[in-house]
């Protein structure tokens, strides 16, 4: 898949989604962002195309931004990621779904309470079936960092999934909006990731933090090791 596919952002009117469509758009990528409605979606294309110069960004329903990308995040919350996917899973066959969801239940939200079977997004390629690529990726990324334009973000992307040329297409993604993307392994061990956001949510209360991430060390890696 080349760098001008284009990126549908379902839930890209919230923190993360936003965030990741920023950096995106900044990068000169093709964003759609996806709503419940697509009016709200429109207004808050038009409010990144106000930041950046990059690629313009526009707005659709979710079904219209999902059938108009040939890759698709979603970033909606834990309690609407199923209900979500049932509505465009037409638009998702044969596409890579990047799917960011962390199972976090409030209010214990910097405790770890993965659902029963480990992994939300793991959960989602068994029902989507194998037509669907599956990869996790972002769980530990802040919308903080992602949104503030005048830092780079400082930290790496864990990318899991069970279809490993899929998982390349989105470390190089990941690695064109200025982060590093970093294959962690088959989909089940998107639980890790999943985990781990608790653990940095629990470690950004205790220092006053407004967005902690992790690094992998004892790899140089430039960032273009993948496909
Ligand atoms: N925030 C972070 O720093 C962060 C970091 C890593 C991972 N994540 C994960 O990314 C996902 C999104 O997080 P967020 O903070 O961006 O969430 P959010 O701002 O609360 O919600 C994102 C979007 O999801 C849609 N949505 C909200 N409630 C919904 C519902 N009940 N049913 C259907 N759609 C609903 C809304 O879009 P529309 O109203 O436009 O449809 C909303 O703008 C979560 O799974 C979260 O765990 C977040």
């Amino acid at each position: 898949m080349d760098g001008n596919a284009t990126v549908a952002v379902l839930g890209g009117t919230g923190a993360e989604g936003g965030g990741i469509a920023l950096r995106l758009a900044a990068a000169g990528r093709k964003v759609v962002i996806g709503s419940r409605d697509g009016a709200k979606a429109e207004t808050r294309a038009a409010e990144i195309n106000a930041r950046v110069t990059g690629s313009p960004v526009s707005g659709r329903d979710l079904k219209g931004a999902a059938a108009a990308a040939e890759i698709v995040i979603l970033t909606v919350p834990f309690a609407a990621q199923a209900g979500t996917l049932e509505q465009v899973k037409a638009e998702l066959e044969g596409k890579i779904l990047v799917d960011a969801t962390v199972p976090l239940v409030p209010p214990k939200v910097s405790r770890v309470q993965l659902p029963a079977g480990g992994s939300a997004v793991a959960a989602m390629q068994e029902k989507l079936g194998a037509g669907v690529k599956v990869v996790a990726a972002f769980q530990n990324v802040s919308a903080h960092n992602l949104d503030d334009l005048d830092h780079e973000v400082d930290c790496d992307v864990l990318i899991f999934g069970d279809d490993v040329a899929a998982c390349d297409v989105v470390a190089a993604l990941v690695d064109s909006m200025g982060l590093r993307g970093i294959y962690g392994g088959a989909v089940c061990n998107a639980a890790a990731a999943e985990a781990l956001t608790s653990v940095l949510i629990a470690i950004n209360r205790k220092y006053k933090l407004a967005g902690s991430g992790i690094r992998i060390t004892g790899m140089d890696k430039p960032a273009k090791m993948h496909g």
